[in-house]
């Protein structure tokens, strides 16, 4: 229980995990044994490329991703606080084709981050907002910014891209209620412009300097 499945190293003490302040209520219920510990953690995208790119940015991220599981009565903690990328971070060609990855395809949906219908008292209801997932009040990531946000998440970065939480003048959306989304999802950003190729900080170009 108080091994890190990735790192395999044990934990020093729970003393240790409560020194990131917001982990404190899960510290408590993980210390109670109480099997939705994990729902004490920020919730985070299971979409493939905030996961895979949040994990990978490991500690290198401002806010490093955290995130739970329990399965077959095991709880595991995953922190990526203890994580380093075996790689250089920035060769997006160690995953991606070239030419693939300037830009999220064509008509690509929104990043869910939270499934929430209104009511998140128990477990019982998050489940039940998963599965009436899209609902309004679920939380939302539009696509371009979900692809950079996931490595980039300092304040600025995301002040950037469009504000947290709000459309700002570049009109990424993070994490902002479902039924605020400008639609189609990412219809308001304006990234490719500069990000895109041939752009003036053409993604493949400023990655790979
Ligand atoms: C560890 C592997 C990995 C690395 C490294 C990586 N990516 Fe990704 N990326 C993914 C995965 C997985 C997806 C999701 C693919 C899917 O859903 O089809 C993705 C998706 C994307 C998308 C959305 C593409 C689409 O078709 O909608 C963009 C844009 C992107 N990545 C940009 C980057 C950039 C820029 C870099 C380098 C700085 C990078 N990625 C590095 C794994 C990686
Ligand atoms: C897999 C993680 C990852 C993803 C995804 C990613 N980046 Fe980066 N990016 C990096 C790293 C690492 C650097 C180099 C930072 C350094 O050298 O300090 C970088 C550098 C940059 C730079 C150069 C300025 C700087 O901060 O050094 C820009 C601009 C940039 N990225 C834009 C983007 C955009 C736009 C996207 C989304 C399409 C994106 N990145 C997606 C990891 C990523
Ligand atoms: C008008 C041009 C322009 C637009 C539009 C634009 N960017 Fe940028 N972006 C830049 C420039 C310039 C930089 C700084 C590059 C550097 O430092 O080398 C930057 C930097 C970044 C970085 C790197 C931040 C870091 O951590 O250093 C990310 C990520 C990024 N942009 C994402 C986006 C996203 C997502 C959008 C759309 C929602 C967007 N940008 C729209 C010009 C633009």
């Amino acid at each position: 229980m108080d091994t890190n499945f990735i790192t395999r190293s044990k934990w020093k003490t729970y003393a240790d995990l409560l020194t990131r302040p917001s982990w404190t209520a899960f510290v408590t219920a993980w210390n109670a044994k109480d099997a939705n510990a994990s729902l004490n953690l920020p919730v985070t995208s299971n979409n493939f490329k905030d996961l895979v790119h949040g994990i990978h940015a490991g500690k290198d991220r401002t806010t490093p991703l955290a995130d739970a599981r329990f399965f077959q009565n095991t709880l595991t903690l995953l922190d990526f606080t203890k994580v380093g990328f075996p790689g250089i971070l920035k060769s997006c060609e160690t995953c991606h084709n070239a030419g693939t990855y300037g830009a999220p395809a064509a008509n690509a949906l929104a990043s869910t981050y939270e499934a929430n219908n209104g009511t998140l008292a128990s477990p019982a209801d998050v489940a039940a907002a998963l599965g009436t997932v899209p609902n309004t009040s679920d939380r939302i990531t539009t696509p371009y910014a979900a692809a950079c946000v996931s490595c980039h998440d300092s304040s600025v970065a995301q002040a950037h891209m469009g504000g947290i939480q709000g459309v700002g003048g570049n009109g990424g959306q993070i994490k902002v209620l479902r039924s605020a989304m400008v639609t189609p999802p990412g219809a308001a950003e304006t990234c490719a412009l500069c990000h895109g190729p041939g752009g003036i900080v053409d993604v493949a170009k400023v990655h790979s300097k």
